[in-house]
């Protein structure tokens, strides 16, 4: 069954107004109403929430508790407040009758830290909107999903008197589809991510002062001009939000999404906080990255069917090696190649009996791996603080 951020309507009608515990159908609280950690971290970061559901689903009232837990940094732009029917009278265009909402969406996104948004969201092509907006403004996005206790479409009818059941079976099967995103993965806390780039900006500037590194790395380095040759401005391509890959989806087009994004450890940790462990930092031609390295339940969210790391090759490297937060790419160079190059590194630095070169600096042992290959093991790992979920705005181009 599909679990994203799942909330069944019988518990909602059984909270009391003392007990804010908004339970699962297999009993699992909100993180972002319960977990301490995650709430904490949720104060540091942009979060964008779509509720999803049939009308009388109980998303207002979960959009109302998410407000009530983040008094001044969050706000709720919800469709029953203009008015907005989830099916449009003949006489309306769909774009137009959101206008008033959208407006307001647009108002709050970088205005507040958590924007929730509250309406049925059974159209692909409202999510779509959606998306884009909270990409722009870079914002996490959770989805919220509330369903019917099994899928009882009479009994909300009853309960909510402005729908028929043969209405909401309209909108049922929408809802009943699978938003899988282009990948999942933990995305860093703003500050997080601030403290991760000056760090890759201090390691940058600290090993262009060393010159095997200057000379063994612009050799390889892709440029016409190796004379002006600026490391800085070289890897000028970065991702707007840093994030972990754990399982990239391409919306549902890879092998296997679809298990994963339904799995049980998938659906009880989106929107959970987890501490990231970035035990080193490394450069290649092509890339810029950090090595992560996961915990044990961390591990638990890594992909399974993950293509055996080095399989075929003489050196074999735990699961989870390839896990990294990509900072900056060379031209021409897709994010996707951070993760290729940590794992070759990870290989040479097993597998080559010569010793190599090494860079004492400032933040760590530094060595050199050959055709500019370099990783620099930090002395302090740094934690960082991240959200577990998924991208699901649609790519409009290669360059991120
Ligand atoms: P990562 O940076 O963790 O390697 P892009 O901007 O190239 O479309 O990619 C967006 C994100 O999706 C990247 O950050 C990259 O994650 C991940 N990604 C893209 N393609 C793949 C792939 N084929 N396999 C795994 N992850 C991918």
């Amino acid at each position: 069954m599909w679990r994203r951020i799942v909330c069944s309507i019988g518990n909602l009608f059984k909270m009391g107004a003392k007990a804010s515990k908004c339970k699962s159908p297999e009993g699992r609280s909100f993180p972002f109403l319960e977990d301490k950690s995650t709430i904490e971290v949720m104060k540091e970061t942009r979060t964008f929430f779509i509720l999803r559901g049939l009308p009388g689903s109980g998303k207002s009232s979960v959009a109302k508790k998410i407000v009530e837990r983040y008094p001044s940094i969050s706000v709720m732009a919800s469709a029953d407040h203009w008015k907005i029917s989830p099916l449009p009278k003949e006489s309306e265009t769909d774009s137009s009758r959101y206008d008033k909402l959208d407006q307001q969406i647009k108002q709050c996104l970088g205005d507040k830290q958590i924007v929730v948004v509250d309406d049925t969201h059974h159209t692909r092509e409202r999510l779509d909107y959606l998306f884009d907006l909270a990409k722009e403004k870079d914002y996490i996005v959770f989805i919220v999903d509330l369903r019917p206790a099994n899928n009882d479409l009479d009994s909300l009818a009853k309960s909510n008197r402005n729908y028929t059941v043969q209405q909401l079976k309209l909108m049922e099967p929408e809802l009943q589809k699978n938003i899988i995103p282009y990948y999942f993965g933990w995305f860093l806390a703003r500050q997080d991510a601030e403290k991760m780039r000056t760090n890759a900006m201090d390691f940058l500037d600290e090993i262009w002062k060393n010159e095997t590194f200057v000379e063994e790395f612009v050799k390889y380095a892709k440029s016409d001009s190796k004379e002006n040759f600026n490391l800085k401005e070289y890897f000028q391509k970065k991702p707007s939000v840093l994030h972990c890959t754990t399982k990239f989806c391409d919306y549902g087009a890879v092998p296997n999404c679809e298990s994963y994004a339904g799995s049980k450890i998938v659906g009880d940790s989106l929107s959970r906080c987890f501490v990231l462990k970035v035990s080193a930092l490394f450069i290649t031609p092509r890339t810029l990255g950090a090595r992560v390295e996961l915990d044990e339940d961390q591990q638990l969210l890594w992909p399974k069917d993950e293509e055996a790391v080095g399989s075929g090759d003489q050196v074999n490297l735990p699961h989870s090696s390839r896990s990294h937060i990509t900072l900056a790419c060379a031209p021409g160079e897709h994010a996707v190649q951070t993760g290729l190059d940590l794992l070759d590194i990870l290989k040479a630095e097993k597998s080559e009996a010569q010793p190599h070169p090494q860079v004492r600096m400032e933040q760590g042992q530094c060595c050199c791996l050959g055709e500019g290959r370099w990783i620099m093991n930090l002395s302090n790992s740094i934690k960082v603080k991240t959200l577990f979920s998924g991208f699901y705005a649609i790519k409009k181009s290669t360059a991120e």
